[in-house]
């Protein structure tokens, strides 16, 4: 027992393919976070299967969550709060989540709470700093990418999105094309530090629009012709460049909505989180703004467990209850004024 009482949150996230469970005190303690990534398993078939990752949080979850609380030093009974994904993402990982939070909230006889994976997102900045809305928030993931205004918790207003694919789908479709492995954010940013990010001049997709908005998918194209032609005259992929100036691109096109989005708002907070806020040039890029950055570390910017714990004890703090029985839901939308 820690003995030290406090609101205790058990945090779970099995949106996609990492299994997370995270035990919060309060607001910012963490007492426990343990991850068990996947990211092995799905490389093999260049990308997320469904069912296998489904079969792998079965698995893992129980052990993790038992990990969890001998960490943190407590028993379920301790809790005074289950928060789970619950969507959007794939249904069977949701389902192994959801499934077991109302399980064990019933045999602990501690009440759940469903959290929204892009609120959680959200919070992720706020496990490690003491930000407070209204702020700015940059979610850039692999299914996500959108610039939300906070004008308080559980007040949000959506203001602009993505027109087709996201940052970090971007970023794994060019670098499979570039032959790399999954997933290819972590890896584009790695083989970048040996690049000119100059070498190529990639367009910076709808950079000078008066809207938020994005999209990724003629930058795509570009770095496809752009490999192709390489590869027709025999030449050998200069990747670390290809890479850079990539990176370059993505970079360019996130910042400059997020400068157009100060701008408009007069907020000079920004939060970004996604793993796509774990890329360096764009944490550089956000670091140099006409405004505040509020990164939270790069472990904290992919899925994590503890970003759900306290999104859900904020969200409960504020008298959130779930209507009727809680389920999960792949696509579910964050509400926006
Ligand atoms: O937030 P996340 O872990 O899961 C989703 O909710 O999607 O984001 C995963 C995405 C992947 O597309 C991955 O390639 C990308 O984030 N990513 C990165 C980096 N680390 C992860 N993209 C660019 N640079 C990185 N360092
Ligand atoms: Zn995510």
């Amino acid at each position: 027992m820690t003995g030290k009482g406090g609101f205790l949150t058990l945090g779970i996230e099995t949106s996609c393919d990492d299994t997370a469970v995270a035990v919060l005190r309060n607001d910012r303690e963490v007492l426990a976070e343990f991850l068990s990534s996947q990211v092995d398993d799905h490389a093999q078939f260049g990308g997320v299967v469904p069912e296998f990752a489904a079969r792998k949080h079965l698995e893992n979850i129980l052990p993790l969550i038992d990990a969890a609380l001998g960490k943190a030093g407590i028993t379920g009974q301790n809790l005074a709060l289950v928060a789970v994904t619950q969507g959007p993402g794939l249904m069977g990982s949701l389902l192994v989540g959801v499934e077991t939070a109302l399980a064990l909230s019933q045999a602990w006889d501690v009440p759940v709470i469903g959290v929204n994976h892009l609120e959680g997102h959200m919070f992720s900045p706020l496990t490690e700093s003491s930000l407070a809305p209204p702020f700015l928030s940059l979610i850039a993931s692999g299914g996500h990418t959108e610039i939300v205004k906070a004008e308080a918790f559980g007040e949000y207003v959506m203001l602009g999105t993505t027109r087709d694919d996201a940052a970090g789908e971007a970023y794994d479709k060019a670098a499979k094309l570039m032959g790399l492995p999954y997933p290819g954010g972590p890896e584009i940013d790695r083989l970048a530090k040996e690049g000119n990010p100059y070498a190529f001049s990639f367009p910076v997709p709808l950079k000078n629009t008066p809207k938020v908005e994005f999209s990724f998918s003629g930058l795509k194209t570009a770095l496809l012709w752009q490999v192709k032609k390489l590869k027709d005259e025999g030449q050998e992929l200069p990747v670390n460049d290809l890479c850079a100036s990539f990176q370059h691109a993505v970079t360019e096109a996130l910042t400059a909505k997020v400068a157009l989005a100060v701008r408009q708002t007069g907020i000079k907070n920004v939060a970004a989180s996604g793993g796509v806020a774990a890329n360096s040039a764009l944490r550089r890029a956000l670091s140099h703004g006409q405004w505040k950055a509020y990164l939270p570390s790069p472990f904290r910017c992919t899925d994590n467990a503890v970003m759900i714990a306290l999104a859900g004890r904020c969200a409960w703090r504020r008298g959130v209850r779930n209507q009727i029985g809680l389920a999960p839901d792949p696509s579910l939308e964050l509400r926006y004024l």
